[in-house]
C-alpha cells in the first residue's frame, strides 16, 4: 500500500517509488501539510512546524488563549481566508446566509486501491503495471455542513500524485462557489524557489520563462475559455540551483481545457504557497443542497534530480496513463500530408487526389483534408456548423473520395471545428439562440465566427450526431479537431440569471461530453487536437487526442524553441510537427530533422515539388520511420537551450534499454573562424561502447558512453548554416 495512515501520530504518508508526501490531522483537526520530497519513512514530521506568537496573525477561537496557533502561518492542505489565513486560498464560498465562511476540519478519511475519477472531467487511469492507491480526506464546516473532500491518487511507479477536491453541499440552502482550487501546496521554507511557466502567444506557444518566487502573488492564468496559447496550465517550482541534471523540482499540471489559474506567493515568513485550479474570474457556481462540485485534477511530481527527470516523469505518465487509444503505443502513426498550407480553401476532390498521388512518392501514408470541405466554406467567413459535405467541391461525395484515396494505398483524414458557428450558416439561421451572446448586446467576433453554447445539451447532441454521421459515412482514419478563437460573451440562453457564472466551466464539461460522444465511440479513428495551433494543448486534451498540433507557425527555427518549451511537460509523441514551405533558406533535410522532434508530416503542395525534393522527402519520411521508436518511446534530453545558445540547438532521445540513441544537432549560426563546438550526450550507459553513425556519412566515431557524455562529440564547422546532423548511436 503506497498510503500509510499512522493512527497515533495521525499522519498520512503517501509514497511513490522515489518520493513521499506527508500530511497530518493537526491541531483542532485542521489538516496540515508536512512534507513533499525525496522518500522518507512514515515518521511524523510535524516537528518541522514551529509555532510563534505572530503579531497580526490571528488565532481560531477554539485555540482559546493559545496565541501561537495561527492559520496564517500553518502549512495546510486546503485553505480559507475567513479563519485568519490572509494568504491566497483554496476556497471562497458564499453561504445561504450571505457569509463567506468555510471552516474545514477533518471529519473522516478513507483509503482504497485504484485511482479516483471525477464527474464529467478527465482523469489519469492506472494500467495493469501500476500500483495506485487513493486517499480521500473529508473536511467539514460544522455550521454550514459544507464538506470538501481532498482526493489524492498515488501512482507509485510513476512518481505522480493526482489531486483534486470535491465540494458537497450538506446544508439546506444553495451555496455559491466563488473560487475552488484543485490543489493547495504549502512549503515551510519557500525562499529559494523559482517559478517555471510556459507563456506564449499565437504562433509562439510554450516558450519558457523562469523567475524568482517573491513576496507578491504571481499569477499564471488563462481567462480565454481555453487553456490558451498565452499560458499553459503547467507550473513548476524549482530550487534556484536546479538545472537539467540536479536540484529539487516540483511540477504541477492541471487537467483542464478552460480558463485556469495558478497563483504562487512567498508569504511574510518566507513560506511559499501555490494554488491551482479553475480560474475564479467570471466564475460563480451554485451548488444545491445534496449536490457535488468536482474540481479538475492536478498531476504533481517531485524529483531532486533536476528538470530532465521532472519532464521524464510527465513524459512517461502521459504516454501510459492518459489515453487508452491504440494509436498511443500499439499502432504506428502514419506520415501525413495536410492540405491547409497547400491549398487553404481552394481545393476539390480532383486536387486532393493529385496531392495524394504526388505525396505517395514522398513516403506519405495519409492525406488530411483540412478546413473547407463542408457547408458553404470558400473562405473563413461562412459555413462553420454545417457539418455536411459540400458537393460542389467534393463532387464525387466523401465515401467515394475516401475510396479513391484508399485505392492509392493511402489513409484519409478530415478536419472539424465543432464548437464554432458562422453567422452565414444554416445552423446559425435555424438556431441563433445556440450562440454565446449576451442579450441586448452583440457577441465579439473573432475570425468572423461565433462560439456555440456547448454548455447546452441540445448543442452537444447536435454536434455528436452530425459529426458522427460524417465519420460513419466513409473510411476515415484520422480527425483533426480544431478551435480557432477564444471564448467571450459568457452567456447561456439555457440558464437562469443566477447561474450565468457557471457558463465557462459548463462549456468545458459540455465539450468533454461531446468528445466522449465522438472520440470515445470511435476507437479506430486517430484524433489530433488543434486550437489555431497549440492554443488548447493541455493534459486533459491528451486524454482524448493522441497528438496535438503544436503551432500554426511551421517556421523550423521557431519550432526549435517551441519543441524545447513544450518538452518541459509533453513527450515528443504528442507534438504535431510538419515540414512546410515556410523559411525557404532552411534546407528540406533540416526542416524534416526538426519536424521529427514531434509527430512527423508535411504541410505543403506536393504537386509543386521537383523530383529532387520528392526524393529528399522520401528519405526523410523513411528516417522518421527508422527512428520512430526511439523518438516516440525513448527518453528525451534537452541538450542545448535555444533561448540561450545562439549557435546550435541539440536534443537527444535514448531508447529505454540505452542500446540506441538519436542525437540531433541544428546549427543556427556559425561564427566566422569560431571555436570548435562539442555536444555532450546524456543518458547513455557509461561503460558501453557506442558506434556513432552520422546519417548520410556512415560511422564517424566509436567511443564509450562515458566519453560521449563527458568529453562530447565535436560538431563539424565550415558547413552551411541551418544544417542538421542526425547521429545514430548504437551500443556494440
Ligand atoms: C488553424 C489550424 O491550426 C490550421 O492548421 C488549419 O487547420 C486552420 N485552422 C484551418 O482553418
Amino acid at each position: 500500500m503506497s498510503i500509510v495512515f499512522t493512527e497515533i501520530a495521525k499522519t498520512f504518508s503517501l509514497h511513490t517509488s522515489k518520493t513521499t508526501y506527508q500530511l497530518k490531522i493537526g491541531n483542532l483537526n485542521y489538516v496540515n501539510h508536512l512534507y513533499y520530497g525525496a522518500t522518507i519513512h512514515d515518521e511524523d514530521l510535524s516537528y518541522l512546524i514551529r509555532r510563534y506568537d505572530r503579531g497580526f496573525s490571528g488565532n481560531p477561537y477554539d485555540s482559546l488563549k493559545e496565541r501561537t496557533f495561527s492559520l496564517d502561518a500553518q502549512p495546510q492542505e486546503f485553505t480559507t481566508q475567513q479563519q485568519g489565513d490572509f494568504r491566497i486560498n483554496s476556497i471562497e464560498v458564499q453561504n445561504p446566509d450571505g457569509s463567506f465562511s468555510f471552516d474545514g476540519r477533518y471529519i473522516a478519511h478513507k483509503i482504497y486501491p485504484g485511482a479516483f475519477t471525477l464527474k464529467g472531467l478527465p482523469t489519469a487511469f492506472a494500467t495493469d503495471k501500476d500500483t495506485v492507491d487513493t486517499l480521500e480526506i473529508v473536511l467539514e464546516d460544522a455550521v454550514t455542513k459544507v464538506q470538501v473532500t481532498l482526493l489524492y491518487s498515488v501512482f507509485e511507479e510513476a512518481d505522480i500524485i493526482m489531486r483534486a477536491a470535491r465540494v458537497h453541499n450538506g446544508g439546506t440552502g444553495e451555496i455559491a462557489l466563488k473560487r475552488i482550487m484543485s490543489l493547495n501546496m504549502d512549503y515551510m521554507n519557500g525562499g529559494n524557489l523559482d517559478i517555471i511557466s510556459l507563456p506564449g502567444r499565437y504562433g509562439q506557444e510554450r516558450q519558457v520563462e523562469r523567475q524568482p518566487l517573491t513576496h507578491h502573488v504571481h499569477k499564471i492564468r488563462s481567462g480565454r475559455g481555453i487553456s490558451s496559447h498565452q499560458q499553459n496550465p503547467f507550473i513548476a517550482l524549482v530550487e534556484k540551483e536546479a538545472n537539467e541534471e540536479y536540484g529539487s523540482c516540483y511540477g504541477f499540471a492541471l487537467m483542464y481545457s478552460g480558463s485556469f489559474l495558478a497563483e504562487a506567493e512567498l508569504d511574510q515568513y518566507d513560506q511559499a504557497r501555490l494554488v491551482l485550479g479553475v480560474n475564479d474570474r467570471l466564475f460563480s457556481y451554485q451548488v444545491a443542497p445534496g449536490e457535488d462540485f468536482d474540481t479538475p485534477a492536478v498531476l504533481m511530481t517531485y524529483t531532486h534530480k533536476g528538470l530532465t527527470a521532472m519532464s521524464r516523469n510527465y513524459h512517461n505518465f502521459f504516454r501510459n496513463n492518459l489515453n487508452k487509444s491504440k494509436f498511443v503505443r500499439d499502432i504506428r502513426r502514419p506520415v501525413l500530408i495536410n492540405t491547409w498550407e497547400a491549398a487553404f480553401f481552394d481545393f476539390d476532390d480532383v486536387k486532393l487526389i493529385e496531392i495524394a498521388k504526388a505525396a505517395k512518392g514522398m513516403g506519405v501514408e495519409m492525406i488530411v483534408m483540412d478546413d473547407g470541405w463542408f457547408g458553404k466554406r470558400d473562405d473563413d467567413n461562412s459555413g462553420l456548423g454545417d457539418w455536411y459535405v459540400n458537393e460542389k467541391k467534393i463532387k464525387c461525395g466523401l465515401t467515394e473520395l475516401v475510396r479513391q484515396i484508399n485505392d492509392l494505398g493511402m489513409k484519409f483524414g478530415i478536419w472539424f471545428e465543432p464548437e464554432m458557428v458562422s453567422e452565414d450558416s444554416d445552423l446559425f439561421r435555424s438556431h441563433p439562440d445556440w450562440v454565446m451572446e449576451i442579450p441586448g448586446r452583440h457577441a465579439v467576433r473573432s475570425r468572423n465566427q461565433l462560439v456555440l453554447d456547448v454548455s447546452r445539451k441540445e448543442v452537444q447532441d447536435y454536434l455528436i450526431t452530425s459529426i458522427n454521421a460524417i465519420l460513419d459515412s466513409a473510411n476515415i482514419y484520422y480527425v483533426k479537431w480544431d478551435i480557432n478563437r477564444a471564448i467571450t460573451d459568457l452567456w447561456s440562453n439555457a440558464l437562469p440569471a443566477g447561474h450565468q457564472g457557471e457558463v465557462s466551466h459548463r462549456y468545458v464539461l459540455g465539450l468533454y461530453r461531446v468528445m466522449d460522444g465522438i472520440i470515445k465511440t470511435h476507437p479506430d479513428i486517430m484524433f489530433e487536437g488543434c486550437a489555431g495551433g497549440g492554443g488548447r494543448f493541455d493534459p486533459a486534451m491528451l486524454t482524448y487526442f493522441v497528438q496535438y498540433w503544436s503551432s500554426d507557425n511551421t517556421k523550423p527555427l521557431d519550432n526549435l524553441k517551441l519543441h524545447y518549451g513544450s518538452s518541459f511537460l509533453y513527450p515528443l509523441c504528442t507534438m504535431g510537427a510538419h515540414v512546410s514551405q515556410a523559411s525557404s533558406m532552411v534546407p528540406l533535410e533540416t526542416k524534416a530533422a526538426i519536424a521529427m522532434c514531434g509527430t512527423f508530416g508535411y504541410e505543403l503542395d506536393a504537386t509543386k515539388l521537383g523530383p529532387d525534393e520528392v526524393a529528399v522527402c522520401k528519405k526523410m519520411s523513411d528516417l522518421y520511420l527508422k527512428y520512430y521508436d526511439i523518438n516516440f518511446f525513448g527518453d528525451y534530453y534537452r541538450l542545448a537551450n535555444p533561448f540561450e545558445n545562439v549557435n546550435l540547438v541539440a536534443w537527444e532521445c535514448v531508447s529505454k534499454d540505452k542500446k540506441e540513441a538519436l542525437l540531433t544537432v541544428v546549427t543556427v549560426n556559425l561564427t566566422v573562424n569560431g571555436p570548435q563546438e562539442y555536444i555532450h550526450c546524456r543518458g547513455l550507459e557509461p561503460d558501453s561502447l557506442y558506434q556513432v553513425e552520422k546519417e548520410g556519412s556512415g560511422v564517424v566515431l566509436t567511443a564509450s558512453g562515458m566519453a560521449l557524455m563527458h568529453a562530447g562529440i565535436p560538431i563539424p564547422r565550415e558547413i552551411p548554416e541551418f544544417t542538421a546532423f542526425m547521429y545514430h548511436l548504437k551500443s556494440l
